[in-house]
């Protein structure tokens, strides 16, 4: 894995914008975008840019089980505020939290990612080493699946909705399996809070108690960090 560091989240962001904008221009047809506070000026300055992006597909990592797409805590919801309705994309795929049938929606996206295969993933992590929703523990085979949220995660998680009840207790996820079936992956980590996880991710072992460290043996992994996050390396 190739790691950068950023003084601030500000450069760090302008870095992974500007490798985003290459890959568009080299010819990406898929994207694997994220959620969380951390791509959030990423998605800023890709809305700015007025990029055509009408032959590109995107697909997203997770989304919570039980809220609604037009609920403003659900993941459809932030992407379309934050990206989707200011750019042009083929198609943008987030997973659906609240179908009838939760398994067969898990299998509509790996039929998604099948036929649209992921150039480059953008990915977040949790203070607990977690990508997407694929918390420690869960197996490295693992495709889209549905996953319950350990408490730490809904604790961390909590500041973004009115009570931590209202916090899901599951969301669908892309597997393990499925986020390291991308051709590139970009880990984008920033603040004090994660510089643990990035240790793991980057120094521990590869295990599933820290989910991020599988990137280690991905083979075109590219770790953004800020100088807080890149502390404990
Ligand atoms: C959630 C999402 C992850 C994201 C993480 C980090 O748990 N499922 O995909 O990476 O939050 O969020 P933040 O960027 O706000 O720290």
């Amino acid at each position: 894995m190739k790691v950068l560091i950023f003084k601030t989240p500000e450069e760090a962001t302008e870095a992974a914008y500007d490798m985003v904008i290459k890959r568009f221009d080299e010819g990406l047809k898929t994207i694997g975008l994220a959620t969380g506070s951390t791509p959030l000026k990423l998605y800023e300055k890709l809305r700015q840019s007025n990029r055509d992006v009408s032959h590109i597909t995107t697909v997203n990592l997770d989304e919570y089980v039980g809220l609604e797409p037009d609920d403003p805590q659900s993941y459809n919801y932030y992407m379309n505020e934050v990206l989707f309705k200011y750019m042009n994309f083929a198609s943008t795929n987030v997973p659906n939290g609240v179908a009838e049938d939760l398994e067969k929606e898990c299998e509509r996206f790996e039929e998604i990612l099948r036929r649209h295969p992921v150039d480059l993933q953008i990915l977040g992590m949790g203070p607990n080493g977690h990508i997407g929703f694929n918390e420690p523990g869960t197996s490295f085979d693992s495709v889209t699946h549905v996953a319950e949220l350990t408490p730490s995660t809904r604790e961390a998680n909590k500041r973004f909705f009115e009570k931590e009840e209202d916090v899901p207790k599951k969301a669908i996820t892309m597997g393990i399996s499925s986020i390291m079936d991308s051709k590139e992956v970009m880990m984008l980590a920033f603040g004090e809070a994660k510089a643990e996880a990035v240790r793991c991710m980057v120094e521990g072992p590869v295990t599933v108690d820290c989910p991020a460290s599988v990137l280690q043996n991905h083979p075109n992994a590219i770790i953004i960090l800020d100088e807080a996050a890149a502390g404990k390396l």
